[in-house]
């Protein structure tokens, strides 16, 4: 059997929380079995994004406007990459938190890049890069 190696993990109990009952309603026998599958999950998906093909995309984000110099930060980083981005959409979620789309044309690379700079960033709760084909090549 390969060697495991042990590691802790940060987490709000709320989120401990909303993982466990993840668990209960996935069937997993323990934490350490759903975390690999989560994992594994991720390593895959790089797999097939690498490669720098044309991509279309959305860029998905929540986070609390409050945060300081948030927006400010996120902007600057959406006009690094104002070639890639053809269009956004910015929904007010509710006092606190907004919800922000991103629509991405070009480099695979790219559009990973720019997903990684806004989703790392302090005050962003939750991010989502999603990539599919422009189409070419399926017929
Ligand atoms: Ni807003």
């Amino acid at each position: 059997m390969e060697e495991l190696v042990r590691f802790g993990v940060s987490i709000t109990p709320l989120l401990l929380e909303k993982f466990d009952q993840l668990i209960k309603d996935k069937g997993y026998p323990s934490r350490s079995e759903a975390l690999r599958d989560l994992i594994r999950d991720h390593l895959v998906e790089q797999e097939w994004e690498t490669g720098d093909t044309e991509v279309v995309g959305t860029v998905t984000l929540i986070y609390d406007h409050h945060s300081s110099n948030l927006l400010q930060l996120l902007n600057d980083i959406q006009h690094d990459y104002h070639d890639l981005i053809i269009s956004t959409l910015h929904v007010h979620l509710d006092h606190h938190r907004c919800m922000e789309v991103l629509v991405l044309k070009g480099s695979a690379i790219a559009a990973r890049q720019i997903a990684s700079r806004l989703i790392s960033m302090k005050g962003v709760k939750h991010g989502k890069l999603t990539i599919t084909s422009t189409g070419k090549g399926l017929g």
